[in-house]
């Protein structure tokens, strides 16, 4: 059994249901508390003058008086891919569209030309790496998608990828089947024949072996209609499939509505979802995620947080890691948006990333708030005040990472350097 005593602030954020308006606020923090591990598992917290018998603990650890919260929960991201659009990002600074250049075989074609390339090994390799920045930040789980392959091989490698690097014991990895993130070029003009492909040729075989647990589809301008959607991600549900949707990224396409009508689990994005169907998301208990990084590096206006929280619709917030319009997994400039520029509170954001984000992957009975039984994915960072998460801006205060009761991350400096001597 494992204490750690001492903690100034647990930020519990507390329950296993998502959270909506007032209740985004709601922290339930305690102040001066202990945490017992036991089994991988939060066993027991309170105020620390609760503690009895401290013998029967097999290690103490002094929380020094500093601020823990659950591990982050990032819910969108597209972390498995080959190549580099720097180039790109350069056009966009420039004044050319994103979607401009989807359309004209860039963006996310140029990545599924690289992708398709790649060996498994090196897909492994780059993937892991960008997995071990994430725990870095304080992220203990990961939602990642295909998408970037369009073709079976592709989509099963990107799959598989996710699938090996789920067996980490630091982080955990949920996958997403995303094979209509775009038209490929063998495809090109003819949308409807490769939602049929896909339905008939690669759905089936991720179905059976097994390699997603959620079907997404990018549908707005440039990629899916709202039918092509609505056609595949039916096919989807038959086989099992949660779903989500990329909606209302670059045009308002309805999908939004098609997330509520399908009963989704999440509607992402959400840059120009019209009221009706922020309407239908509310009715039908849908999680907005939100991804400021990704309205940050089109320098799009940011998704109406405030607007969804008024309204009742929970919301959760996410980094969108991707080569194209959201090459960051920075935890701290994400918060850091989501306050300044949406208008969120502190607490509405940590809500966001924690038990928000641990619903939009169906994963609240697990993960996102510290309760009895959870799973003791935790973070420590190095301060006093949760609020400076968000005041001391874009700098990182993770001090230390716990998954599943295990400490996997360390940034203490003095360590780092009596390891830099050791070389
Ligand atoms: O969520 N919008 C579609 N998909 C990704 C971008 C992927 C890419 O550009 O490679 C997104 O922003
Ligand atoms: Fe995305």
């Amino acid at each position: 059994m494992l204490l750690i005593n001492n903690i100034g602030q647990l930020v519990t954020v507390g329950g296993n249901t998502p959270k909506k308006g007032k209740e985004m606020n709601d922290l339930n923090i305690i102040k001066d508390a202990y945490l017992v591990i036991d089994n991988e598992k939060i066993i027991d917290f309170g105020k620390k003058n609760k503690i009895d018998d401290r013998s029967k603990y097999n290690k103490v650890i002094d929380a020094e008086g500093k601020v823990v919260l659950p591990g982050f929960i990032d819910p969108h991201t597209h972390f498995v891919f080959a190549g580099d659009r720097s180039q790109e990002f350069k056009m966009r600074l420039k004044g050319i569209p994103y979607i401009e250049i989807l359309k004209k075989g860039g963006g996310i074609l140029s990545t599924v030309k690289a992708t398709r390339r790649a060996s498994y090994d090196n897909l492994l390799k780059q993937s892991n790496k960008r997995l071990d920045k994430f725990l870095s930040y304080g992220v203990t789980t990961v939602e990642g998608k295909s998408g970037y392959g369009l073709d079976k091989k592709t989509e099963i490698k990107q799959l598989k990828v996710m699938q090996e690097l789920n067996s980490r014991d630091d982080i955990d990895v949920v996958s997403t089947f995303l094979g209509a993130h775009a038209v490929p070029k063998e495809y090109k003009g003819k949308s409807e024949e490769y939602i049929d492909f896909v339905i008939k040729k690669v759905l089936p075989e991720v179905a059976e072996k097994n390699l997603a647990e959620f079907c997404d589809v990018f549908c707005d301008d440039g990629a899916f209609s709202y039918q092509e959607s609505e056609k595949l991600l039916r096919s989807a549900k038959e086989y099992g499939f949660k779903l989500k949707i990329h909606a209302d990224e670059i045009k308002n396409t309805k999908a939004s509505k098609l997330a509520g009508k399908l009963n989704a689990v999440s509607a992402e994005h959400l840059l120009k979802a019209s009221t009706s169907g922020l309407k239908s998301i509310k009715e039908n208990d849908v999680i907005a995620v939100l991804l400021p990084l990704t309205a940050f590096s089109l320098q799009e206006k940011y998704a109406d947080a405030k607007k969804m929280i008024k309204m009742g619709i929970p919301v959760a917030l996410a980094s969108d890691l991707n080569p194209g319009s959201s090459y960051s997994q920075s935890i701290p400039l994400l918060l850091s948006l989501a306050v300044m520029y949406m208008e969120m509170t502190p607490e509405e954001a940590i809500t966001a990333l924690t038990i928000n984000a641990a619903c939009a992957l169906n994963r609240e009975e697990a993960i996102g708030s510290i309760q009895k039984g959870k799973k003791a994915d935790l973070v420590l960072f190095d301060t006093t005040d949760y609020n400076h998460l968000f005041y001391n801006f874009g700098v990182n205060l993770v001090e230390k990472v716990y998954k599943n009761g295990r400490l996997v991350f360390d940034n203490d400096l003095e360590k780092r350097k009596s390891q830099k001597e050791d070389f």
